[in-house]
């Protein structure tokens, strides 16, 4: 479809032991969309968010974002256009202060500093870490680790966001004001979440994996609101 800004096709992928963790994924997410990507452990949501940004290889299949076909050549500007917030924090902060995790991505890509650092002093405070530039992500808690991470994905103003599980670890607070905040962004976002208030309330449509397959897609209250299909897939 024209407007897709993520267009997955037939994507498979074995991780090097052989175990197949994507079995054919058919996947479009379109301008504008929030879409939340459910699934209980272990049903590959974490390995398709690892393809769109090119850190795995599929065995077979494509990905576009934004009409660009992922490949080795444009990998970069894959990146520039889809920023991707990990499950684990600690692949995402690796700097020694949390303004120069956080001002990494707009760095990377020619950023002025004057405007990295609006960037960054903007990013912390959406994600409720104002005045945190100085401190070390080593020793933040677990979900001040989450926030900061999401903090790095916004300050790269990227065109769509894929977050993987944006709100674990979060106190319900915390949940609420991320929720906010995502549905006040006008980036597409592919959010992957075990939390189904979340994906209640800031998303408008939802999709269940299921042993690297996409079993369902539907409106996110219809979804939600089908017991037994959520009891099939482990989520209720
Ligand atoms: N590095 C790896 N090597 C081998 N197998 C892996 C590796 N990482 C994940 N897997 C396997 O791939 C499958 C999909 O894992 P993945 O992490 O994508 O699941 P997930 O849906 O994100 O689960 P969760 O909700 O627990 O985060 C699982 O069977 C998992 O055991
Ligand atoms: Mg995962």
């Amino acid at each position: 479809m024209a407007d897709a800004v993520i267009e997955i096709r037939g994507l498979e992928f074995n991780y090097p032991d052989g175990r197949n963790a994507l079995r054919g994924v058919d996947l479009a997410v379109h301008a504008g969309e929030r879409v939340a990507l459910l699934g209980a452990n272990g049903a590959g949501k974490s390995t398709l968010l690892l393809q769109l940004v090119g850190i795995l290889k599929p065995k077979a299949g494509s990905i576009h974002v934004c009409g660009l076909e992922l490949s080795r050549r444009n990998v970069r500007e894959v990146r520039r256009k889809l920023g991707l917030v990990f499950q684990i924090p600690d692949d995402q902060l690796f700097c020694t202060t949390l303004y120069d995790d956080v001002a990494f991505g707009p760095r990377n890509l020619g950023v002025p500093e004057k405007e990295v650092d609006s960037r960054v002093a903007k990013a912390l405070r959406d994600v409720g870490l104002p005045g945190f530039e100085d401190r070390m992500a080593f020793h933040l808690s677990p979900g001040e680790k989450k926030r900061a991470s999401i903090a790095t994905v916004l300050s790269m103003d990227a065109e769509c966001l894929a977050l993987d599980e944006p709100t674990s670890m979060l106190d319900p607070r915390a949940r609420r004001e991320i929720g906010e905040l995502l549905k006040s962004l006008p980036q597409t976002q592919l959010i992957v979440t075990h939390d189904l208030e979340l994906a209640r309330n800031v998303c408008t449509r939802a999709v269940i994996m299921d042993a690297g397959r996409v079993v369902a897609d539907n409106g996110v209250a219809e979804l939600l609101d089908d017991r037994e299909l959520l009891e099939k897939h482990g989520l209720a």
